[in-house]
C-alpha cells in the first residue's frame, strides 16, 4: 500500500476498528462480534488494531498486557481474519496515535470529555480516574481519523466515542482547515445477545462463558453447567446456543427425540460445539507467537505509512513542521 489517496479516490470504503486486549475470547464474543465482522470485513478496506496503549488505562500489568496482546491477534487469526486481506497492526507501534491524541486535547475542553459515559461508568465502578483515561476519547479519536476512516464497527456503548471522534474532526477542520475525515458508526442492533450459561448475557465479567478455544473438557464442563430449570420440554439457555450452529429443521426432529431429557440434548449440544470449533481451536493452537510478531511488524508497517503521511500534513497546519 503507498500514500494515502483521498477518500473519493479509493475503491473501497475504510473501516476501522479497535480490539481491546483483554483476556479469552467466549463464544458470545464470536457470535456477536467476530462472525459479523468475517463476513464483512472483506467490502471494505479494513484496519484492525489491537489496542494496547488504550489497555494501559486499566491495567498495569506488563506480562498480562504482553500475554492478552499475543493473545488477542492469535484469536483474530484463529478465527479466520486474514493478515492480507485486513491491515492488523498494534496501536502502540505507531506513535502517531499519541502524537495525535495530544493534538485533539488541545482543542477540546475538560467539560466536554466530562460529558463521557465511558469515563463517568468506569470510575463509578472504582477504577482509578487517571488522566489517560479521561483522554482515552481523544486517542481513540486519532486513532480512527489518522486513516480518514468512513465506517467503524463497534458496540453500542462506543456510540458517544464516535461522536466524539466527529467533534474532534470537525474542531481541527475548522480550526485549520479541512483534514480529517467525520467517520460514521456501524452499530450491529440486530445481532441477539448470545446468553451464558446461567442464561444471562454470556461475559467474561458474569463467570458464564463457554470458551472459544477451550478444550472439549472445558466445552464439555461449562455445557453441564448451563441452568435448565424451565418448565418447557425444550431448555431454553441450551437450545439457544444450539441454534448458533444448527438450523431450527436440523434441530427440530433432535429435541423432539429427546424431549424434557436434559442430559441427552446437552451431550449433543457438546458434540455439535466441539466439532464446531474444532478447526479454530485447531488454528489457533498452531499460531506461534513467532507468526503474531510477524504480522503486527508487517501490519504496523503498513499502518506506519499512512499515519505518517497524515501526520505531515497535520504538522504543518499546525505550524511545527519547520
Ligand atoms: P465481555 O462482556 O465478555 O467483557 P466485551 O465487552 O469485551 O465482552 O465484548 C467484546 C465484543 O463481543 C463486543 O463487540 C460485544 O458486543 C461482543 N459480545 C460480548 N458478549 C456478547 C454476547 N453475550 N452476545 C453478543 N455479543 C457479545
Ligand atoms: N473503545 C473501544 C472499546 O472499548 C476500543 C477502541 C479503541 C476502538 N480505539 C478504537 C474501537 C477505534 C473502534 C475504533 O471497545
Amino acid at each position: 500500500m503507498t500514500g494515502n489517496p483521498s477518500a473519493s479516490l479509493r475503491p473501497r470504503k475504510r473501516l476501522l476498528t479497535g480490539l481491546q486486549p483483554s483476556g479469552q475470547l467466549h463464544i458470545g464474543n464470536y457470535f456477536g462480534a467476530l462472525k459479523p465482522f468475517l463476513d464483512t470485513y472483506k467490502e471494505y478496506e479494513s484496519f484492525l488494531m489491537v489496542v494496547d496503549y488504550h489497555a494501559l488505562t486499566t491495567l498495569r500489568d506488563p506480562q498480562a498486557l504482553r500475554a492478552n496482546l499475543i493473545d488477542a491477534v492469535r484469536s483474530y487469526l484463529a478465527v479466520g481474519i486474514d493478515p492480507k486481506e485486513a491491515t492488523l497492526f498494534q496501536q502502540s507501534k505507531v506513535s502517531q496515535h499519541t502524537e495525535l491524541a495530544w493534538v485533539f486535547e488541545c482543542l477540546v475542553t475538560v467539560p466536554f470529555l466530562m460529558q463521557a459515559h465511558a469515563y463517568k461508568d468506569k470510575v463509578a465502578k472504582g477504577l482509578e480516574p487517571n488522566a489517560g483515561l479521561f483522554n482515552y476519547p481523544m486517542l481513540m479519536a486519532a486513532d480512527i481519523l489518522l486513516y480518514d476512516t468512513d465506517i467503524v464497527p463497534v458496540g453500542q456503548d462506543q456510540r458517544q466515542h464516535i461522536e466524539y471522534a466527529r467533534e474532534a474532526a470537525a474542531k481541527f477542520n475548522n480550526a485549520f482547515g479541512q483534514t480529517f475525515t467525520e467517520p460514521a458508526e456501524k452499530i450491529s442492533d440486530e445481532i441477539a445477545v448470545i446468553p451464558g450459561t446461567d442464561g444471562k448475557k454470556m461475559s467474561k465479567s458474569y463467570g458464564n462463558t463457554i470458551p472459544l478455544f477451550g478444550s472439549r473438557d472445558e466445552i464439555a464442563k461449562a455445557v453441564m453447567s448451563i441452568v435448565t430449570d424451565s418448565d418447557s420440554a425444550v431448555p431454553q439457555n441450551v437450545y439457544a446456543i444450539h441454534r448458533l450452529i444448527r438450523s431450527e429443521a436440523e434441530l427440530a426432529p433432535l429435541y423432539k427425540e429427546h424431549e424434557g431429557k436434559y442430559k441427552a440434548l446437552k451431550e449433543a449440544l457438546i458434540e455439535d460445539l466441539d466439532a464446531y470449533l474444532l478447526p479454530m481451536r485447531e488454528r489457533y493452537n498452531a499460531i506461534t507467537e513467532a507468526d503474531v510478531k510477524a504480522v503486527l511488524e508487517d501490519g504496523s508497517a503498513r499502518a506506519r505509512e499512512i499515519a505518517e503521511t497524515k501526520m505531515k500534513d497535520v504538522r504543518a497546519k499546525l505550524g511545527v513542521a519547520l
